[in-house]
């Protein structure tokens, strides 16, 4: 039998507050948690959601250190960008806390005191790199030297950019202190580790034998993770920012960012519900559900789950962890470091009013069993298909006519017909498999079902024509027809609620209805008899081709600038002997004609005078230049390359072209004009 819960604790992943939170953000955990909190309050149950910023990790420091700033100056403004976005957003959270605030301090530090006190951790001493100028221990990253694989001389002692091989920092050749270029020596440390080891039984049970019902993913990595053996963790590390280990003698030492984080979810609850908060963590009849991310899922499934076992008292495990996979952008990896993404604070500048269109798109779109894809195009067609040509038209068309035949006052409904007593059975058909679907964290399809019910409405007028009908002078009828259509549209405006706040809210304020609740859905008295409706709004508007080429030449930009940064020269040709060299005629001459080949979309045919009379020569460069543009220009070209043909023309000669990172050619010619068969020396 399934268990009944009296409330739900819902956490979202604490995002790390080195940057703005993006759409691979928001498809993974926030969209999806805000849809089923919204949903749970619909349905009268007492939930809470959880939010909050991940202040601490090496990560902060490397740009405070980058940018000249303090590691809380760089959390603070991203704290309150990630903020104001996500509220921008419509993110329901009960409380966005962070987690350099004073009661998560204590609650951390006192949460590994208890475990140490209880003899839960393991001390271990290993040799770390550490420089002896700076008088600090340095995080892997901090440590550069030469890569043994590839022989790179700026390897990160985490990774080799170079070859991508992942690396410790002792795995460096030559290794040095990014802080001061010191050389770095290894010195000896203590450190405090939880025995995941200990807790290998009871996890596999919970998880491996008591939640067969979680997502394949979620339970997949679980399983491969406790099958290969779980090892102890370090819970501490030598780094100044974070919260420090309360433990006499670990000066200089602060907990994992990774053991202090998820302490924020009750960090934030304390913070939200000071005398109340043990009963959402504490009582077997709370349920938790974490929305996480794929790359989370260890720590959330095995790390704090341990941790809480150890602590004991009471502290429940979750009940279900519905992480998503990842989404991409336009078939590239989303990357902070790379700019390679779309920011919710930019974009609530760039489509202001715009909130549930990406809401809409990024829950059509979610990476739930895969990853996926957010294309631009994408974004504007399922905006100008799906919910202007749909869901705003039907509901656009029932308050209009409403208007036309009763003056915006919701007409009686007569006796029902089969269409109508259809259309209701329809509908509830619909709510069934919509709650089924949030119930079970499936919001893809859930959304399709809400989207059903807008269809429907669309097919029911088609069907019933109340404009013709009208015509026939049966106004009885159109009165039933229309207060139909409007049951729909108050019906959308409940099934929407989670999905689409912003659209519920003001279609709610046309209807003029008041409270709404997840029971009244399916109903057919969601929306008075005789009650006076506002005029028609539009609830969507079409997106012009502008703003969505705008925004695909952002990321065109951001692509040619990251070509710039990675751009890595060739390494040089052996050399060749001075009499080799000069056996190559280099010459300039002036471009006289420029033509497309017919049929070749690379190639350009030229006529260019050569001082010696004129000669053609075709270039593979169509796709960078405009033909007309280089006519009267000087080029620099290869006079004795023997002739060759392309598509039938014969090219005598080679322009000189420069490639740049992005792999467009640049033609070459002289700085200042010489004469047409001037040799290149
Ligand atoms: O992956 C991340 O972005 C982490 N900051 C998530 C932390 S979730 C929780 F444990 F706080
Ligand atoms: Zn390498």
């Amino acid at each position: 039998m399934e268990k009944k819960f009296k409330r739900t604790l819902i956490t979202t992943a604490l995002p790390y507050a080195n940057g703005p939170v993006h759409i691979g953000h928001l498809a993974g955990v926030y969209v999806p948690a805000d849809i089923y909190a919204r949903y749970m309050r619909l349905k009268g149950e007492d939930v809470i959601m959880i939010g909050g910023s991940d202040e601490h990790g090496v990560p902060i420091t490397i740009k405070a250190r980058a940018e000249g700033v303090t590691p809380q100056d760089i959390v603070d403004r991203y704290h309150n960008i990630i903020k104001e976005s996500m509220k921008g957003l419509g993110i329901s959270f009960d409380i966005y806390s962070r987690t350099t605030s004073e009661i998560h301090h204590e609650t951390a530090s006192e949460f590994f005191r208890h475990l140490y006190d209880k003899g839960e951790f393991v001390e271990k001493t290993s040799m770390q790199p550490y420089d002896e100028v700076a008088g600090e221990f340095l995080a892997d990253r901090y440590v550069t030297g030469t890569c043994p694989h590839c022989g790179n001389e700026r390897a990160y002692g985490d990774q080799c950019e170079a070859c991508g091989t992942s690396l410790n920092a002792t795995d460096l050749i030559n290794p040095r202190s990014a802080l001061t270029d010191s050389e770095v020596v290894m010195r000896e440390t203590k450190h405090w580790f939880l025995p995941l080891d200990k807790w290998e039984g009871e996890l596999s049970k919970w998880i491996l034998e008591g939640h067969k019902e979680w997502k394949t993913n979620v339970y997949g990595q679980c399983k491969s993770w406790i099958d290969l053996g779980l090892q102890p963790r370090a819970v501490s590390r030598d780094l100044k920012w974070g919260v420090p280990v309360p433990v006499e003698g670990a000066e200089g030492k602060v907990l994992y960012v990774w053991f202090d984080a998820p302490i924020g979810y009750i960090s934030n609850t304390k913070e939200l519900l000071p005398d109340s908060w043990e009963k959402y963590w504490k009582d077997p009849e709370t349920r938790i559900i974490n929305f996480i991310g794929k790359d989370n899922i260890v720590f959330h499934c095995i790390v704090f789950p341990a941790m809480m076992m150890a602590y004991g008292d009471g502290f429940q495990l979750p009940d279900n962890v519905p992480a998503n996979e990842f989404l991409n952008l336009e078939g590239d990896k989303i990357s902070t470091s790379r700019n390679w993404a779309v920011w919710l604070h930019e974009y609530l500048v760039d489509f202001p009013g715009k909130q549930d269109v990406l809401r809409y798109v990024l829950t059509a779109n979610a990476p739930e069993t895969k990853d996926n894809d957010f294309t631009w195009s994408d974004f504007q067609a399922r905006n100008n298909n799906e919910l202007v040509a749909i869901l705003g038209n039907f509901v656009n068309r029932a308050i209009v006519l409403t208007h036309k035949y009763f003056e915006g006052k919701v007409p009686a409904a007569g006796e029902l017909t089969e269409v109508d007593t259809q259309l209701y059975a329809d509908i509830n058909a619909a709510k069934v498999s919509l709650s089924n679907n949030l119930d079970t964290f499936h919001f893809r399809e859930a959304l399709k079902d809400a989207m059903e019910i807008a269809r429907i409405g669309n097919r029911y007028l088609q069907e019933t024509e109340p404009w013709k009908v009208a015509k026939t002078g049966d106004m009885d009828r159109v009165a039933t027809v229309m207060n139909v259509a409007l049951q729909i549209c108050g019906n959308i405006a409940v099934a929407f609620e989670p999905f689409l706040p912003f659209m519920s809210e003001k279609l709610r304020d046309m209807l003029n209805m008041g409270q709404i609740s997840w029971d009244a859905l399916g109903g057919d008295a969601i929306i008075e008899t005789g009650a006076a409706i506002k005029p028609a709004q539009l609830l969507f508007e079409k997106i012009e081709d502008e703003a969505i080429e705008a925004q695909k030449q952002r990321l065109e930009r951001i692509k040619k600038e990251n070509q710039v940064k990675n751009f890595k020269a060739e390494p040089q040709l052996p050399n060749v002997e001075f009499d080799t060299f000069m056996k190559a005629d280099l010459r300039v001459g002036t471009v006289l004609e420029c033509k497309k080949v017919p049929k070749a979309d690379k190639l350009l045919q030229f006529l260019i005078d050569d001082g010696m009379g004129t000669r053609t020569i075709v270039s593979g460069i169509a796709k960078y230049y405009n033909p007309e543009d280089l006519v009267g220009k000087q080029v620099c070209f290869i006079a004795n390359l023997a002739p060759r043909k392309l598509k039938g023309i014969e090219s005598q000669g080679m322009i000189l072209s420069a490639e740049n990172a992005d792999g467009s050619l640049v033609v070459m010619g002289p700085t200042a004009p010489v004469v047409p068969g001037a040799q290149v020396k």
